[in-house]
């Protein structure tokens, strides 16, 4: 019990200290203010929802991207971000559990997140556990427009070694669509560790990349989010969200941090450690790059550049 107090006591400080700094703390949402103007420059109001999924329950994950959906619309959210395979939770694998939660990229569990994207008039992007007709899986991720369209299904290009037990490969990069004139594209997770990735979409004109994860301990991952996250959003130019899991009641004690950088690498949005939280912000890529060549195309070198490609 007087742990418990001291815990409170504790957590009351900490909040309250944030609240000074002007630092998001749990539960609470903040917007960007006055950043974009809408009459100029395409706008979205993007929300980045970090949570815990039940594992192996998409009825129940889905109810709650539900309740979040609606929630957004009430919020003015135009684009809600789930975590990495935040349809079936991403914890305590085994083949035989993966292979059952497996879908259809046009399956059951993609014509309930379409029909809840129409009904509350939001565009969803959510990760699953997609399989293909030969029973190949992948750690795929899927968006939904804001009529209940498909806009992308990406299969994770770069698996970490305990995934690719389970997972095959994606075969290639997902495309860039737009959403609400916003040129967006996918990544999933470890993929933020390779340069090339994100680039390959920027030089594809991205202006937002989408980046579902699920980091558990040990703490370095935090640099993930703290140190790449910013570096991957700065060196392309480009907005990047980062939206991991917090909290699990498998073995994998998830911690959030998810993060939301603007195309000069600074944070919009930071979520706590540990809390479920929906935090959202205004986005307007072209307020920061209304040039279609920046940069760094102009002066890349391709014809030495190359070499990044050759298998060492
Ligand atoms: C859906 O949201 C968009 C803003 O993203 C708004 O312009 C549109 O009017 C909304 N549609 C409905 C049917 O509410
Ligand atoms: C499924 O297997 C068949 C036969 O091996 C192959 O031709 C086809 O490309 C495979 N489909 C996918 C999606 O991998
Ligand atoms: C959603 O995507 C479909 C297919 O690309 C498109 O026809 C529709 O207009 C889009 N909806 C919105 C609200 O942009
Ligand atoms: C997680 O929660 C669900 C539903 O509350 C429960 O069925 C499941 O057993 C829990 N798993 C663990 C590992 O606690």
């Amino acid at each position: 019990m007087l742990f418990r107090i001291l815990l409170l006591n504790c957590f009351l400080l900490i909040c309250t200290l944030w609240n000074v700094l002007g630092i998001v703390y749990p539960q609470q949402t903040r917007t960007q203010q006055g950043a974009c103007d809408r009459e100029k420059t395409p706008t979205l109001t993007v929300g980045i929802f970090q949570c815990a999924s039940v594992f192996g329950d998409k009825t129940a994950n889905l109810n709650q991207m539900e309740a979040t959906s609606r929630k957004a619309q009430a919020l003015g959210i135009e684009l809600v971000i789930f975590p990495e395979l935040y349809l079936t939770g991403y914890t305590d694998f085994s083949l035989e559990k993966v292979r059952q939660m497996a879908e259809f990229s046009d399956g059951p569990s993609f014509v309930r997140a379409s029909s809840i994207a129409q009904k509350y008039n939001v565009s969803l992007a959510y990760g699953y556990v997609e399989k293909d007709e030969n029973g190949t899986m992948y750690d795929s991720a899927m968006l939904i427009n804001q009529t209940g369209d498909r806009l992308l299904n990406y299969r994770k290009t770069h698996p970490t070694d305990i995934e690719r037990y389970y997972f095959a490969e994606g075969s290639d990069y997902a495309p860039v669509v737009d959403l609400n004139g916003i040129k967006i594209s996918l990544l999933i997770c470890f993929d933020i560790s390779f340069p090339e990735a994100s680039r390959v979409l920027a030089l594809n004109n991205a202006e937002f990349i989408i980046i579902g994860t699920a980091n558990g301990y040990p703490a370095e991952l935090n640099d993930l989010s703290k140190k790449v996250t910013p570096t991957r959003a700065g060196e392309n130019m480009v907005y990047v969200a980062y939206v991991n899991f917090a909290q699990t009641n498998g073995s994998i004690p998830f911690y959030g941090l998810s993060r939301l950088c603007d195309p000069t690498g600074a944070d919009v949005l930071v979520a706590g450690s540990s809390s479920t939280e929906l935090l959202f912000a205004d986005i307007c890529p072209q307020m920061f790059n209304p040039n279609p060549n920046p940069f760094f195309k102009e002066f890349r070198r391709p014809e030495i550049d190359g070499k990044i490609c050759q298998i060492y």
